[in-house]
C-alpha cells in the first residue's frame, strides 16, 4: 500500500513519544526505536482479525480515567477509540499461573501486526486490556519487546518479585524472558511494540 489512513498515523506518533519516555529501562527504548524506524515505511497485507471477545466490551471503561487528558495517555486512549473498529484481537488461552478467570478477563489489540489495522509480520504495535483483579499466564516469546503502563498494574520477570514501573514506565523483554502482568481493583492497560526477526 502507499498510504496510511490518518487514525494509524496518529497513534504510531502518539506512541512514539510513550516509547521514548525516561521513565522505560534503556533497553526498551532502544527496541522501541527500532521498531518505529520500520513503521516509517507502510506496510498492510490487509489481514484483519477481527473476531470479538468479551473483554473488548470493557475498553472504553478502561480508557475512561484519562481519554479526556490533555497528555499522551489522552491522546492515545482518544487514537485507541478512533481505531477501535480497525483493531485486531486476540487472547491467550495457555500458560500456566494465570488467574481462573485471565481468558475471559483479558484481550489484546493490535494496530500495527498479524491481523491489525495495519497488517505486517516484521513488528507489533498493540495494547493488552485486562479486567480487574485478573493474572495473565506467564509467557514467552521470540520477539524482542518493550510495555508502556497506562493504569495501576505489576509485572514480573524470570519469576522474580512483582513490580510496579507506574504509570508511563514500563519494561523491556529480551527475546524469549519469562514474563506475566496482572491487575489490582482497576482495569489494566498496557501498549507493547516488539521487533520480529527473520524466523520467529
Ligand atoms: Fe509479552
Amino acid at each position: 500500500m502507499n498510504g496510511r489512513p490518518e487514525n494509524v498515523s496518529a497513534y504510531i506518533a502518539i506512541a512514539e513519544k510513550l516509547f521514548s519516555s525516561e521513565k522505560l529501562p534503556d533497553g526498551g527504548r532502544r527496541v522501541a526505536s527500532r521498531v518505529f524506524e520500520r513503521l516509517r515505511t507502510p506496510s498492510d497485507d490487509g489481514a484483519r482479525h477481527d473476531t470479538r471477545y468479551p473483554a473488548c466490551d470493557s475498553l472504553d471503561a478502561a480508557l475512561a480515567p484519562f481519554i479526556g487528558h490533555d497528555t499522551l495517555f489522552g491522546a492515545a486512549a482518544r487514537a485507541i477509540t478512533a481505531l477501535e473498529p480497525d483493531l485486531g484481537w486476540s487472547r491467550r488461552s495457555s500458560g500456566v499461573n494465570g488467574s481462573d478467570n485471565y481468558i475471559d478477563a483479558h484481550v489484546h489489540g493490535m494496530i500495527c501486526g498479524p491481523g491489525g489495522a495495519e497488517s505486517r509480520y516484521d513488528v507489533q504495535l498493540g495494547f493488552s486490556l485486562m479486567l480487574p483483579h485478573t493474572r495473565y499466564p506467564d509467557h514467552s516469546h521470540p520477539p524482542e519487546e518493550a510495555y508502556v503502563l497506562f493504569t495501576p498494574g505489576e509485572f514480573r520477570q524470570n519469576g522474580g518479585d512483582w513490580i510496579d514501573p507506574g504509570i508511563g514506565g514500563g519494561i523491556h523483554n529480551v527475546r524469549g524472558n519469562p514474563h506475566a502482568m496482572r491487575s489490582g481493583a482497576t482495569p489494566f492497560l498496557a501498549i507493547w511494540c516488539l521487533l520480529t526477526r527473520d524466523g520467529d
